[in-house]
């Protein structure tokens, strides 16, 4: 029964984006990393192949193509949006040695959406595949991935349950069936095989031979129940929302005195920032014990996109770093919001940040760097009730 309601979660998954099930299979991984990973490593790659990635990618979808291809990189403008005149550009230079186009569907440092049919369609046109790594996009939009004899149509799409409000531990990689019916699987073993002697292997059908050892059955049909509850919630209406309360944020943002905000639209729920005088460590150890308001703080495993948008000499020496705290590498303060957040969490998150930045050297002396422990934190004696500041 078990196995059956298992193979039934991959359909629910696989029409969440609208897979043409007759046509590409829906293989369960544990994350969007574990997805890129195998695709990585199942792609038929020869020498002189060329992955082009792109400056704005989370490691995830940057490190695996590495070690399997040579890597070129479209860069992104000073806002951090992708420049596709020179997607173009390079699928010409680099004409027909482009294998893939591995690209992220939205960003996770700037929210910044990317139009992935067109970069689909540019892709094919010069011979090459798409990757979407959807970890951002899928969770805040609706995805289509388009059927297969469209131009635009999506080849590969990975993405992470629990992004979307599923728990952890069940990743997703859609592809074509007959791309991952060549060769052998990236991981052998128990599940993957139909028939074994000590000579021969008869590997099992899609999707088994791809998810190697026991399931995690339960990760799956949460991540399936998940994907149909929101889908009954209304995908459109909660892209709106979330829309409208991006927009309610960046106003209300912008109201703070020397605050930056990096990106630009369209951009799904994820807003980072800075404030000058304060390292951005500093400031979310102000925000989470202030105002009991959880962001987060660095590069957000995308460290090239987050030097690039700071300014930074990108030729600045790893050895320069590496001898800093992580508290002190380049980085920002980042906000995600979700169906569930709400204008009054905005309204606080704003009214803090205005206080902070009105009263600057006093939040600096009050929360040191603590060389013991590798963060800024408030001494043991300050009291403080995050539920006094009114917005
Ligand atoms: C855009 C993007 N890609 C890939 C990943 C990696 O996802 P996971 O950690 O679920 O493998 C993330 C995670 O933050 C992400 O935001």
């Amino acid at each position: 029964m078990s196995s059956f309601y298992y193979d039934k979660s991959h359909e629910v998954i696989g029409r969440f984006v609208k897979a043409d099930l007759d046509w590409d299979t829906v293989i369960l991984t544990k994350n969007t990393t574990e997805s890129i990973n195998k695709l990585a490593h199942r792609f038929p790659f020869q020498r002189g192949d060329i992955v082009i990635a792109t400056e704005m990618e989370h490691h995830s979808n940057d490190l695996p193509w590495r070690f399997r291809a040579r890597v070129e990189y479209v860069p992104v403008d000073e806002k951090g949006c992708l420049q596709t005149v020179i997607l173009e550009q390079m699928l010409k230079k680099h004409y027909p040695h482009t294998r893939l186009v591995a690209v992220c569907g939205a960003s996770n440092v700037t929210g910044h959406i990317n139009d992935i049919h067109y970069l689909a369609a540019l892709a094919h046109e010069y011979g090459a595949l798409i990757l979407v790594d959807g970890a951002q996009l899928v969770p805040h939009r609706p995805v289509d991935i388009k059927p297969h004899d469209d131009p635009a149509h999506i080849d590969f799409l990975a993405f992470s349950g629990h992004k979307i409000y599923a728990p952890f531990g069940c990743g997703v990689l859609i592809g074509p069936r007959h791309f991952f019916q060549q060769g052998n699987p990236d991981q052998t073993g128990g599940g993957t095989v139909s028939l074994v002697t000590k000579e021969q292997i008869i590997w099992a059908g899609l999707p088994d031979r791809e998810e190697a050892g026991s399931p995690n059955v339960l990760g799956a049909l949460l991540l399936a129940d998940t994907l149909q509850y929101l889908q009954q919630l209304g995908l459109e209406r909660m892209a709106a929302y979330e829309d409208e309360l991006t927009c309610y944020a960046l106003e209300a943002l912008s109201s703070v005195p020397g605050i930056i905000i990096y990106g630009s639209q369209p951009r799904v729920g994820v807003i980072t920032f800075n404030l000058p005088s304060f390292p951005h460590a500093q400031l979310g150890s102000i925000l989470c014990h202030e105002g009991g308001i959880g962001v987060r703080t660095g590069c957000f495993c995308a460290q090239t996109y987050v030097r690039k948008l700071l300014g930074l000499n990108t030729e600045q020496p790893l050895s320069y770093w590496s001898q800093k705290s992580p508290a002190h590498w380049p980085g920002m303060v980042r906000i995600s919001l979700a169906a569930y957040n709400t204008r009054e969490e905005i309204d606080r998150l704003a009214a803090l940040l205005r206080q902070i930045a009105d009263n600057a050297n006093y939040y600096k002396h009050l929360y040191p760097f603590s060389h013991h422990q590798q963060e800024y934190l408030p001494p043991k004696s300050h009291h403080y009730d995050w539920r006094s500041y009114k917005a």
